[in-house]
């Protein structure tokens, strides 16, 4: 352009020529050079571009064209062709060049997605134009997905949501008197007989999964933002909070007298939480396939990684722990249950009966009878021990018709209850030892993801897609309250 123009400025006319180099040798380049806008970072503008149109099939493990495109080292190493870019030179850059291209090597691939729009290749080119630098303060071998994940900034829950928030875990206080429910990057906790909010709690997750409180009162939260992040953190509930219109606001983003520790930050969900019999090791389980044990025996804040067992083909969903602290049942979208010696390392038995995902795992206090749920709408009743060398053998099973989400189990051998909902908005009581039924809680109008026992044995309480909360006492199943527990959602009513 500028070339044509001056050609045409020499041809036409001599002041012309003069205006043109003066604009052309004036204006010092480094101020042309500059955009308004500020020079373009690469980890907060492309590498988010990249992470969410690319890493699918340019990570570590798929490394589509040899390419990997998650350290700055290997991006920039490239993949069979040439280095991905040329500094400086965008329109001879690669990675430009897959982008734009109407070609067969545009990039995502035509079946697998729309070409980025045009702004998001404005983003990388400009990075490029502007030299293609990584930013200060990350070396080119780090984690772009920690890189992502550190910079990331969780927003604080609505003050009255406009949609309720799916219910996808609840856990009684250990007095039984309070309920925590999961929200929008918080934890809501109610008193269940009111079903009156008395705590918000903000947390980094998206979404809380898994819940268990420990001995000396503290909250373990299993969660995650989907696809994003996964997280595993203990909350003191009882933490100092503001007052608002009679609500405490507590931080369990950054205070870290509400946020007393974190066990583990990972790429994507997580799923379940469990707490052994003697509550000194905690377990941990979700997408990365991974079941990881803490030993707390000397409080969550000093938690010591002890085993970190890659195990399942797929996602992991639920996980509990045998009587003896040296088992572990899990269950997971790979369709099977399995249980675990932790210091062999090594699974010992396999329930393949739900042949579908399986959701929720648990075991009876003395260790005979495992129990899962899962897609197949099953509850499943298993031989969880090798009497007769028979681990794994079902020993009955009973359908909801729908899938089965969630189990709860009230392990006291005095009033053993087996809590399981589903996503034919029922929850069934069973109890566990025999299989038989004992009680369905109807009244719910939508998929329920989360069941819990009080620890008094006294409540059942579920919640799932449309946020509303139902609190009976058992085993009559008499409604005690039903309430919607995304703070300040006000039902619209269906027009007629
Ligand atoms: C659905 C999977 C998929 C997605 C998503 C995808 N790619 Fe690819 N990519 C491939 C495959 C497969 C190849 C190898 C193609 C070949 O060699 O013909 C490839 C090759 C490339 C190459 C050439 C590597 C080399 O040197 O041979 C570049 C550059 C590239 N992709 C960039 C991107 C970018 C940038 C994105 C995101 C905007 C992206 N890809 C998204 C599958 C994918």
């Amino acid at each position: 352009m500028i070339r044509s123009r001056y050609l045409c400025c020499v041809l036409c006319s001599a002041p012309g020529l003069t205006l043109a180099l003066l604009l052309l040798l004036g204006a010092p380049p480094t101020v042309s050079a500059q955009d308004p806008r500020g020079p373009v970072s690469f980890i907060n503008d492309v590498a988010p571009i990249l992470k969410e149109n690319c890493f699918a099939c340019h990570d570590a493990k798929k490394r589509k064209g040899k390419l990997d495109m998650t350290t700055f080292e290997t991006l920039k190493k490239g993949g069979t062709k040439d280095e991905p870019w040329t500094a400086g030179k965008p329109e001879e850059s690669v990675l430009i060049d897959v982008l734009t291209t109407r070609g067969s090597s545009r990039m995502p691939p035509r079946e697998a997605g729309e070409r980025l729009s045009k702004e998001k290749v404005a983003i990388i080119s400009r990075w490029i134009k502007e030299g293609a630098k990584l930013d200060a303060g990350i070396t080119p071998r780090a984690d772009l997905m920690r890189e992502l994940r550190v910079r990331w900034k969780p927003p604080a829950p609505p003050t009255a949501y406009k949609y309720p928030a799916n219910v996808n875990a609840l856990a009684f206080t250990p007095d039984s008197k309070k309920l925590v429910v999961g929200g929008y990057h918080e934890l809501t906790v109610w008193d269940p007989n009111a079903g009156k909010l008395e705590k918000r709690i903000y947390t980094r997750a998206e979404r809380a999964y898994g819940m268990v409180f420990l001995p000396d009162g503290k909250l373990v939260v299993a969660g995650g933002r989907p696809g994003q992040e996964g997280d595993v953190r203990v909350y003191d509930l009882n933490g100092s909070g503001k007052d608002v219109g009679g609500v405490q606001i507590l931080d369990g983003v950054n205070d870290r007298k509400v946020l007393v520790a974190a066990l583990l930050d990972t790429d994507d969900s997580v799923h379940a939480v469990a707490l052994s019999a003697d509550g000194k090791k905690l377990a941990a389980g979700g997408c990365d396939r991974t079941v990881r044990v803490w030993d707390i025996s000397g409080g969550a804040a000093k938690a010591k990684l002890e085993h970190s067992i890659e195990n399942h083909a797929d996602w992991i969903f639920g996980v509990a722990f045998a009587p003896d602290g040296k088992h572990l049942l899990t269950a997971s979208r790979d369709k099977t249950a399995k249980i675990w010696d932790l210091a062999a390392k090594e699974s010992v038995a396999t329930f393949p009966d739900h042949q579908n995902g399986v959701y929720g795992v648990a075991l009876t206090a003395d260790g005979k009878i495992g129990i899962s749920v899962g897609e197949d709408g099953n509850v499943r009743f298993w031989e969880a021990t090798d009497r007769n060398k028979k681990i794994g053998k079902s020993i009955r099973s009973a359908s909801h018709g729908k899938p089965v989400f969630k189990v709860a189990l009230h392990g006291d051998p005095k009033m053993p209850l087996l809590a399981t909902c589903s996503a034919d908005a029922t929850v069934r009581l069973w109890n566990p030892l025999t299989g038989a039924a004992v009680k369905t809680l109807s009244g719910h109008s939508d998929w329920l993801y989360a069941v819990a026992i009080s620890p008094d044995g006294k409540q059942v309480a579920a919640g799932g897609r449309d946020g509303e909360v139902r609190v009976w006492t058992v085993p009559d199943g008499k409604l005690v309250k039903s309430f919607n527990a995304s703070p300040g959602y006000v039902a619209r009513t269906a027009a007629k």
